[in-house]
């Protein structure tokens, strides 16, 4: 006896616990790969693939928004280019422009400066540049008609302070500068006035807006777009279906939204269209026509205050 079955039980030992650990290591779920891409990108899955900087330089910046800086703008030298990737470097990692591959990825950037340009836009004609070339024109409201102030009791406002729209996907209401405010850890229920001062601020709280639901059990506009959204029943019956579309209903509810052909919702989308354009992706990108309007969609929150 001895030394040869020693040796053989040994040899099925090893042979045994190498079929455990194959077995367990096929059980165990696969784990998420993190990368890590610098100040732009660390700690996620999202940041294996491009980043935004890849995909969208400063010169497609330019293009977008040629006219932010001519005389008759109404914010010359505030936007540019690094304000806006190092405010998106806080959302890169959470999937904001790193999901989906290439041409999704594109497609939000696209999405989401539409929203911007379409907010921020002077409008001015078609002689110079036509009417899309005008996003980014303002940082703030220019003559506000009230100082948008409710009674709150989380979020009071402060005597003396004015809560019209600022940034660049404009912040309204005392109550709405006290959300962004805490999200971003910054006090803009006293200071309201940082968005119109720091572009990277303006951008984060615009950033941080399309990434966050509006109201619990509510999708993003991120999520809505990137197809981490599944339409329930009720969604299907009130035709909210994925895409761009239902990316102004997250964030404008039914002033946009369910009015028919409304002026406001086709420019939001003329200037989606008009960047996917100018980046190269092509507006037959953004899918058919349903899922880019919501002329006849019902609002996700019919009494929505929440970003107008
Ligand atoms: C990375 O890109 C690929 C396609 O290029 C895509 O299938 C994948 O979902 C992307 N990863 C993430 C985390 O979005
Ligand atoms: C602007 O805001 C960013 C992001 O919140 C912050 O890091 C930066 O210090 C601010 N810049 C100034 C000049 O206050
Ligand atoms: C679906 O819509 C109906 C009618 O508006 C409403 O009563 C019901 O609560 C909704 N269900 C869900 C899950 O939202
Ligand atoms: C467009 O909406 C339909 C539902 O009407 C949906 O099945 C489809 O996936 C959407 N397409 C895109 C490109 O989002
Ligand atoms: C449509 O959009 C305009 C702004 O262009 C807005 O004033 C109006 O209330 C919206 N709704 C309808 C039903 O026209």
């Amino acid at each position: 006896m001895g030394s040869k079955s020693t040796v053989l039980i040994a040899l099925l030992t090893v042979v045994v616990v190498m079929m455990m650990t194959d077995l367990s290591l096929a059980a165990s779920p696969k784990k998420e790969k993190a990368c890590d891409k610098g100040w732009e990108c660390k700690g996620t899955a999202h940041c294996c693939n491009h980043t935004i900087s890849d995909l969208f330089q400063v010169d497609n910046f330019e293009e977008l928004f040629a006219k932010r800086n001519t005389p008759v703008a109404h914010a010359v030298g505030f936007w540019d280019y690094r304000s806006f990737i190092t405010a998106s470097a806080q959302f890169q990692p959470h999937g904001f422009g790193t999901t989906g591959g290439k041409q999704m990825q594109m497609k939000e950037v696209a999405a989401f400066l539409g929203h911007v340009g379409s907010k921020t836009s002077c409008g001015y004609g078609v002689a110079t540049g036509g009417p899309y070339a005008w996003g980014l024109c303002y940082n703030h409201e220019l003559s506000p008609s009230k100082s948008y102030c409710n009674e709150d009791y989380v979020y009071p406002c402060t005597p003396g302070v004015e809560y019209y729209g600022r940034g660049a996907i404009p912040v309204y209401w005392n109550y709405n500068y006290g959300v962004a405010g805490d999200a971003l850890k910054v006090d803009l229920l006293s200071h309201p006035e940082y968005l119109e001062q720091n572009a990277t601020l303006a951008f984060q709280a615009a950033i941080w807006r399309w990434m966050t639901p509006v109201k619990k059990k509510q999708p993003s506009a991120h999520d809505v777009f990137v197809g981490n959204w599944k339409p329930t029943k009720n969604d299907t019956l009130a035709k909210r279906v994925p895409g761009f579309g239902t990316t102004m209903n997250a964030l404008y509810g039914d002033q946009v939204c369910g009015q028919g052909d409304n002026d406001s919702m086709n420019n939001i989308v003329s200037h989606y269209l008009y960047y996917l354009d100018l980046m190269g992706v092509g507006r037959e990108a953004a899918g058919p026509h349903e899922n880019v309007t919501c002329a006849e969609q019902a609002a996700f929150n019919p009494t929505a205050t929440a970003s107008l």
